[in-house]
């Protein structure tokens, strides 16, 4: 029959579609494309900073969104007078000692990080 035939293939595009419509939507919302260094205007620094953010903070932190994941989003990070979480002055010794001693829910760096990787991380949070 015809229009048997026709149901068909509209239930099976509906049913084809759904999955398709949730990769998109989820997507969409959890992860846009990663910019390069490039795109982003980061000199060797920065960039190497965000080497360490990538390997170090990212599973806690968003870079370049106020949403929270397991720490606070850390867009603007230095814009900002005050930190979100801790209320401090967002200034380079704060934000240093932060990443240093670590906070209640976040591990201390200070004995992890060289010296250098230390200095890189603080150039590229700057870009934040
Ligand atoms: C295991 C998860 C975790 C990791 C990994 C982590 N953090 Fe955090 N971070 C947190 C949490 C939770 C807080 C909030 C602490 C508090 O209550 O003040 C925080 C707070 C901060 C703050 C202060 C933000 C604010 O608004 O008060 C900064 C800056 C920060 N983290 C940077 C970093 C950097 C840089 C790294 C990587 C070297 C890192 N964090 C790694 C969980 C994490």
């Amino acid at each position: 029959m015809k229009s048997r035939g026709r149901l068909f293939n509209l239930k099976s595009a509906v049913v084809l579609s759904v999955p398709v419509v949730i990769l998109v939507s989820l997507t969409g919302c959890t992860a846009e494309r990663r910019k390069s260094d490039v795109e982003l205007g980061l000199n060797p620094r920065q960039a190497a900073g965000r080497r360490v953010f990538d390997d170090r903070c990212a599973r806690c932190h968003e870079a370049y969104s106020s949403r929270g994941k397991k720490g606070p989003g850390l867009a603007g990070l230095f814009n900002q007078q005050y930190l979100s979480k801790s209320g401090l002055p967002a200034n380079d010794e704060q934000i240093g000692d932060i990443v240093r001693d670590g906070r209640t829910d976040m591990p201390a760096y200070g004995d992890v990080l060289t010296q250098k990787q230390m200095e890189d991380l603080m150039a590229y949070l700057h870009t934040l």
